[in-house]
């Protein structure tokens, strides 16, 4: 039964072959296409997490990341090439393993991007506040920028103990981050007036990003202290592990690059350069960028009373850590590379930094988004979803229904929780949703070993299980309470499967749709297909 359900792939091809888009991409722009997909709050952010678990063994953490996302990235190639559809993973997954599989795999996907989206608001809330501070004078109360005090008392309604950690989180901390909740309201508004990111606005984002980390080595790099790297790995091989798994929500997004695939010249050689390309730019940056910020500030973590290494995610006990004379440090610092280089003697460039990423995270936040619209709208016209949600506006052709409820579940997310929580959870849908595509482009290979593939994996009995390895080791780091979100996600997501989706999946009831690509063009239903229900 688990691997029953499958949706005919040629099915899904007719869906990819209504629309023949024109081939245009080049190396060059899938290069740029991913770069600008993938930098965003990881390195703006994230680089002060990754130091508060690992120290300057972070350095390790991103290589480590990184090359778990190139063997994943070119198993995500060869299907994205092969099955260029919307719903991608998912797609993929119901192609090869079955309904229960690919429902898993999208509801996984809500963590990958829904969770994303409201992980990237909370990093730009930080630099917005920054910026206020810096450029107008206003500082945001406390209370509006971060939900720490709340959670310490709801800890506290919850039978945790009384401790001073949380007296001071309570004391210091604040009820709703305000910013993160407007701007995940902000982009919701633009995806249902149907606005999408341009092309042009995605080149001067890019150039915006990259000179701003470029600016960033050009200063920081030259006061770099070696000091200031030892002790390497405060937290021992266990904090880099935990580091990698953290900062791979940095390397995030180069999925975009994979569903160019249709629009790619020479996709053979073309594709691998573009994923491998843009993952090898960022790598260099993010590797420059944390040297930068070890060398110049230092980067060793802050500890609780007791001298405990203390997890980014826990938002009562930072609070309260970062509440001393110890919080001067990056890992405090809500907007880690303008601080470093106000730090260090730069404050109007470390403004400006700060501004670029005010400008840039908002269009992270927006492609988020726009992805989980869309694995949704195609989990709901295949039936394993109400279809009131795949409704489109009137007026605005947008499927506007689920963008409202994805963008009011984000906003209350951002507003409550801390950005490194959001981010691990969203990391575990991700992993998750990378190994099984790595297992598809396996299966696949020896189920339908004759079907075209624009783009073939090299070495792929070697490079997927790999990408496997990875996923698992990098999923397993994430710390406890993380695996078992995910696995109460998991678990409600079974529910939700055998109560509802699978008395109206479509391929369940023997309607296989064929669907233009584009939500904004209403569902056109076919008679149904002999022999689509397979269980
Ligand atoms: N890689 C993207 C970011 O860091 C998700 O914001």
């Amino acid at each position: 039964m688990i691997f029953g359900r499958v949706k005919p792939l040629d099915a899904i091809l007719a869906t990819a072959e209504k629309k023949s888009l024109h081939r245009s991409l080049g190396a060059f722009q899938l290069t740029m296409l991913g770069v600008g997909a993938i930098i965003g709050t990881g390195i703006f952010v994230l680089t002060a997490e990754a130091a508060q678990k690992a120290g300057p063994g972070m350095l390790r953490s991103f290589i480590i990341a990184g090359l778990v996302c190139a063997v994943a990235a070119l198993c995500y190639a060869e299907m994205a090439s092969m099955v260029p559809v919307s719903g991608s993973a998912y797609t993929y997954s119901y192609a090869v393993m079955g309904e229960l599989l690919a429902w898993m795999v999208g509801w996984a996907l809500v963590l990958e991007y829904a969770v994303a989206a409201g992980a990237v608001s909370v990093g730009w809330s930080g630099y917005f506040v920054g910026l206020l501070r810096e450029y107008l004078g206003i500082a945001l109360p406390q209370e509006l920028v971060n939900a720490n005090a709340l959670i310490a008392h709801i800890k506290l309604a919850f039978g945790a103990a009384p401790s001073t950690e949380l007296a001071t989180a309570i004391d210091v901390g604040g009820y709703i981050n305000l910013p993160a909740f407007i701007i995940a309201l902000l982009v919701t508004w633009l995806l249902v007036i149907g606005t999408r990111e341009s092309a042009m606005v995605n080149a001067v984002l890019v150039v915006v990003k990259i000179t701003a980390l470029t600016v960033f080595c050009v200063l920081a790099l030259p006061v770099m202290n070696s000091a200031n790297f030892e002790p390497f790995a405060p937290l021992g091989f266990g904090g880099i592990s935990a580091a990698a798994a953290s900062i791979f929500f940095a390397y995030v997004g180069f999925d975009a690059v994979s569903t160019a695939a249709e629009e790619t010249k020479n996709p053979q050689r073309n594709m691998p350069i573009g994923l491998i390309g843009s993952l090898a730019i960022c790598t260099v940056f993010y590797l420059l960028v944390a040297s930068g910020v070890i060398g110049s500030v230092g980067a060793q973590p802050v500890y609780d009373a007791a001298g405990k290494g203390i997890s980014p995610g826990d938002a009562t006990a930072m609070a309260a850590a970062c509440a001393t004379a110890a919080g001067e440090a990056v890992v405090c610092s809500k907007e880690a590379l303008a601080w470093t280089l106000r730090e260090i003697g730069w404050q109007q460039i470390g403004n400006l930094v700060g501004l670029a990423a005010g400008l840039a995270l908002p269009s992270v936040v927006l492609m988020m988004m726009f992805g989980q619209t869309r694995i949704f709208f195609v989990m709901s016209r295949d039936g394993l979803l109400p279809e009131a949600l795949s409704r489109i506006h009137p007026k605005y052709h947008t499927p506007h229904l689920v963008t409202i409820i994805t963008g009011i579940v984000v906003a209350v997310f951002a507003a409550l929780f801390p950005v490194g929580a959001l981010a691990d959870i969203s990391n575990s849908g991700t992993l998750f949703a990378f190994a099984m595509v790595a297992i598809a482009v396996m299966v696949l290979r020896k189920t339908d070993p004759g079907r075209v593939r624009p783009f073939r994996t090299p070495a792929v009995m070697l490079v997927a299980p790999l990408a496997i390895l990875g996923c698992l080791y990098l999923f397993f780091s994430l710390s406890g309470y993380t695996l078992s979100l995910f696995a109460g996600w998991a678990v409600a997501g079974l529910f939700v499967y055998f109560l509802y989706s699978r008395h109206h999946s479509h391929v369940g009831l023997g309607m296989v749709h064929v669907h233009e690509e584009d939500p904004d063009t209403p569902p056109q239903p076919v008679p149904p297909m002999p022999g689509a229900s397979l269980d």
